[in-house]
């Protein structure tokens, strides 16, 4: 296996810092990723998507390096990097501009000049663009236009989502993983690696929603026509509902968590009048029965409470109960056990859990739902190589590659600054 072909993806998260480190498979085989280590470690110094303690986020990240490291036996000089979505906006912007040939024919450059221009929008002060995502194209007025190279025309329009980060936030993030060492090839909108991730093309033409329940943070995209229709990230997620468990039983934090994880039932009107759990099971240091359906009672509230704030973004593009190819949970969160059951009532609509596709690995980690992001960022990572050309030949080293694939996608990478 030769080490040149590695891309890493690392996820700091609220709850864990995940590193998934993998390999495009050999040409001639079936098109895919091949993991070959994946990493993680609890997350100390971040918060709600944020870093509080730039020391403790550097010595997760670079525990988590370590730990993966020794699983391939390969160093992680560099890596796509997930930016979590509390601290992002996003618009959507026209650029327009004049054909340059003289027969009118569209080149790569004008489509560049016109993706210049769609990014010159007013971003927020102490915001940045992260990533400048071509939706559609208008040549001479038609609109709907997919790829515009090599058609003719007088005039190019492209029609581009913007999505800017804050400044701060992207510093502090950039700055704790260049302190272990390594390298930013490219920082990703988490939602937007995940959803590389677990939905497929013919999902993303026909609608679907991808939603990932992380710890602090639900974040969504709604994908329609191959393209991003909305993208929202909700201040809530599921250590609110371990939270409301540790309040409703009056006990800690961490038997509440234990009770979530091994106990609770999303839909609480099918859990057993009867059943019950002992939390001295769980660790506590009182006997103290509690009923199973009271728990499901509380998880149930807390978890509708979520659903309904991502029926209230599908309200906002009026995809309420209307998005054929559904909702697919991933992320930590949605291990919930009958979340499924309770977002398909809710929702009114088809809803799945989202496990990466097209994926092999000698490590179960891939079918983690937590892992989702970081293999997303691999994706990202070999497509960038895909269209910087290089055919995935590339190393753990930053050599360039990102430079050609910033041209060619107009995306941030994380620069040293
Ligand atoms: N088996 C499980 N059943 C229910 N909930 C689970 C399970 N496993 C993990 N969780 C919950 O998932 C949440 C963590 O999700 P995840 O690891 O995706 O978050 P994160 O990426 O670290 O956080 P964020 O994305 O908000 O920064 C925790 O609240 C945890 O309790
Ligand atoms: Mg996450």
């Amino acid at each position: 296996m030769a080490k040149d072909t590695l891309f890493a993806g690392i996820d700091i998260g609220s709850t864990a810092v995940r590193i998934a480190v993998g390999q495009r498979m050999p040409a001639g085989d079936r098109e895919g990723l091949h993991i070959i280590g994946a990493a993680e470690v609890p997350s100390e110094g971040i918060n709600r998507g944020a870093i509080n303690s730039i020391e403790d986020a550097v010595s997760s990240v670079s525990s988590c390096i370590e730990k993966v490291e020794r699983m391939t036996g390969a160093p992680v000089s560099s890596a796509w990097v997930s930016l979590s979505g509390a601290y992002i906006t996003s618009q959507v912007s026209k650029g327009v501009v004049a054909v340059s040939r003289p027969d009118g024919e569209i080149r790569e450059e004008d489509v560049e000049r016109a993706l210049d221009h769609a990014q010159t929008v007013a971003t927020p002060t102490n915001y940045e663009i992260i990533h400048v995502i071509p939706r559609s194209y208008v040549v001479d007025g038609q609109a709907g236009v997919k790829d515009p190279v090599g058609m003719t025309g007088i005039r190019l329009e492209v029609d581009a989502q913007i999505i800017q980060g804050q400044t701060a936030h992207i510093k502090n993030l950039t700055k704790c993983v260049y302190r272990t060492g390594a390298n930013i090839e490219r920082l990703v909108l988490g939602i937007l690696a995940a959803a590389e991730c677990v939905a497929t093309a013919r999902q993303k033409d026909l609608g679907v929603a991808i939603v990932n329940i992380g710890g602090s943070t639900t974040s969504l995209a709604v994908f329609e026509q191959g393209e991003i229709l909305h993208l929202a990230t909700l201040p809530i997620g599921a250590d609110h509902v371990t939270a409301d468990i540790a309040i409703g039983l009056r006990t800690s934090i961490d038997i509440a968590e234990r009770v979530k994880l091994k106990h609770a039932y999303a839909v609480a009107k099918d859990v057993d009048k009867k059943a019950e759990v002992n939390l001295r099971e769980l660790g506590s240091d009182s006997d103290e029965e509690v009923s199973l359906k009271y728990v499901g009672q509380i998880v149930q509230a807390r978890m509708e409470e979520i659903l309904e704030r991502i029926d209230n973004e599908l309200k906002k593009i009026d995809r309420s109960g209307l998005l054929p190819a559904g909702v697919v949970f991933t992320g930590g969160g949605a291990k919930l056990s009958g979340l499924v059951e309770l977002a398909k009532n809710k929702l009114r609509l088809p809803v799945s859990l989202g496990y990466p596709l097209n994926v092999t690995s000698i490590t179960d980690r891939v079918n983690d739902l937590s892992f989702t992001t970081a293999i997303g960022l691999i994706q990202w990572g070999m497509n960038d190589a895909v269209a910087a050309g290089r055919g995935g030949t590339m190393a753990f080293a930053s050599s360039g590659l990102i430079e050609k694939a910033k041209r060619l996608f107009k995306g941030f990478a994380g620069g040293r600054n």
